[in-house]
This record gives structure tokens, sequence and C-alpha cells, in this order.
């Protein structure tokens, strides 16, 4: 099996200012500057990446991650944020497709793939996110639905990109409800993700991606969660603004 490094990445979503920010992250690298076992991000609102950029900038492991961007590169979308001004901040990785934004904001798989490849093709790591409600999992309609957002918002892209791709699988039902999946839940759908991804691409590349668990992760759920075979990390929402349990939850990741 293929050795996958282990990703913890904090999604803060519309939480704290840039001042706020500056505090929190210092705090983040008080508790975690002797841990290099995983690598970890920090996805702030756009408004607090560029003090969080010069922040961490020396600071091997930590990298800066955005919650979102545009699909095009540049142009009349006001209000919107291009993979090219997120990398000229130093931002590695873009959370894509979050439940929140599907919600909210009615972006559909194909939206996402679009996001996706605009990720990659400006050398930004896309987080890709995808999971059920709670009725689709009570119809028992869960494969069913992974099935279409990997077959529609991620199969198609590159094989020479994908690898740089990530999934969290983040079952609606869980995120900022403190009712997170069992390990044996999640792992049988990261498990079922990872044959997808061997049917559209190969074995090999399916070996390769990683895949985190997303939804209530907290320092006391979080090492069984992340020593299932196919858990690869954690996109924590919550508990990701406490330096402490942030800190708890990137120890919890160590192979
Ligand atoms: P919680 O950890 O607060 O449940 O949020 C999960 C999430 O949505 C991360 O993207």
């Amino acid at each position: 099996m293929a050795y996958r490094k282990k990703i913890v990445a904090g999604n803060w979503k519309m939480n704290k200012s840039a001042t706020e920010a500056r505090v929190l992250v210092a705090d983040i690298l008080m508790e975690i500057k002797k841990f290099d076992a995983s690598d970890i991000v920090i996805c702030p609102p756009f408004t607090s990446l560029a003090a969080i950029s010069e922040l961490i900038n020396e600071v091997p492991n930590i990298r800066l991650g955005a919650q979102n961007l545009h699909q095009q590169s540049n142009g009349a979308f006001t209000g919107e944020i291009s993979a090219g001004m997120l990398r000229d901040l130093y931002c590695r990785y873009v959370i894509v497709g979050h439940s929140e934004r599907r919600q909210y904001y009615k972006e559909t798989d194909e939206l996402i793939k679009e996001k996706a490849k605009a990720a990659l093709d400006a050398n930004l790591k896309p987080i890709v996110c995808i999971g059920e409600t709670l009725a689709e999992r009570e119809a028992n309609d869960w494969k069913k639905v992974i099935t279409r957002q990997v077959d529609n918002g991620i199969a198609g892209i590159d094989e020479k990109q994908i690898e740089d791709l990530i999934i969290a699988y983040e079952p609606v039902w869980a995120i900022g409800t403190g009712k997170n999946a069992t390990p044996e839940q999640a792992q049988e759908v990261h498990h079922f993700i990872r044959g997808l991804i061997a049917k559209h691409y190969s074995s090999a590349i399916a070996s390769k991606i990683r895949i985190q668990y997303g939804g209530s992760v907290k320092p006391d759920n979080a090492k069984q969660l992340l020593h299932q075979p196919d858990i690869d990390g954690a996109l924590v929402g919550g508990a990701s603004l406490d330096a402490r349990a942030f800190a708890a939850i990137v120890l919890a990741s160590r192979h």
C-alpha cells in the first residue's frame, strides 16, 4: 500500500477578523511547533490570508489554504477571488465544494470540478468536499450520492494532476452537530470512495489519493477516526478555532 502522509486542515469558516486570526495562529504555532509528522493546513477567511501567510512563512509543515475560489482566472466577477490571487499570497491549498457552499450558494458538482481544475492549473491543491445529507443516509442512498459527486465533480480531471487533489468526506449530518460518523461508518465510505477513484483512474492512483474525514472531529474522537486504513486526515471546523484542540487533533494524526 502506498504511504500517504496524513493531512489535518482547519476550516475556520466565517470566523475571526485578521486581528483575531493573528492571535489564534500565534497560539497554534506555540502548540504545534514540534509536530512535523503530518501536513497541517490553516484555512482562514480571505481577509486573514495575507497576515497568516507572513506568520507561517518560515514554519515547515504548516501551509495556508483558502475556503473557496472562482473558476475563472480574472475578469468582471465582482466579489470573487481567483486561484492566481491565492497563489500570490502563498496559499497552497483551497477548499472546494464544501457542503455549506453547495447548500447556501447552490454550487453544483460541475462547478466544483471547474473550480478544482482552476486550482490545480495554478498549482494549488484543491480539497474537494463530498458527503451525503441525513435524509440521504437514512434512505440508504449514500453510495448513490457519493458516486454522483465523484463522477461529476472529480472524475475527468487530468490524470497528471489528480494526485494533488485531496478529497474530504464530510457527511452533512455530522457537520457542526457534535455527531460524528463512527470510525467504521467513515472507513466504509472512504474505502468506497477509493474504489471509485480506482475505477476512474487506476488502483495505483487510488492508493495515493488522500481522503480526509470531516464532521465533528474533536480531540477525543480523532485518534480512532484517523487510524482507519482509508482515512488520511481530518478537515476540522469548530475545533480548529481552539489552538489546543486543533493541536491535539494534529497530534492524534501521527502514524
Ligand atoms: P465541524 O468540525 O465544526 O463539524 O465542521 C466540519 C467542517 O465542515 C469542516 O469543513
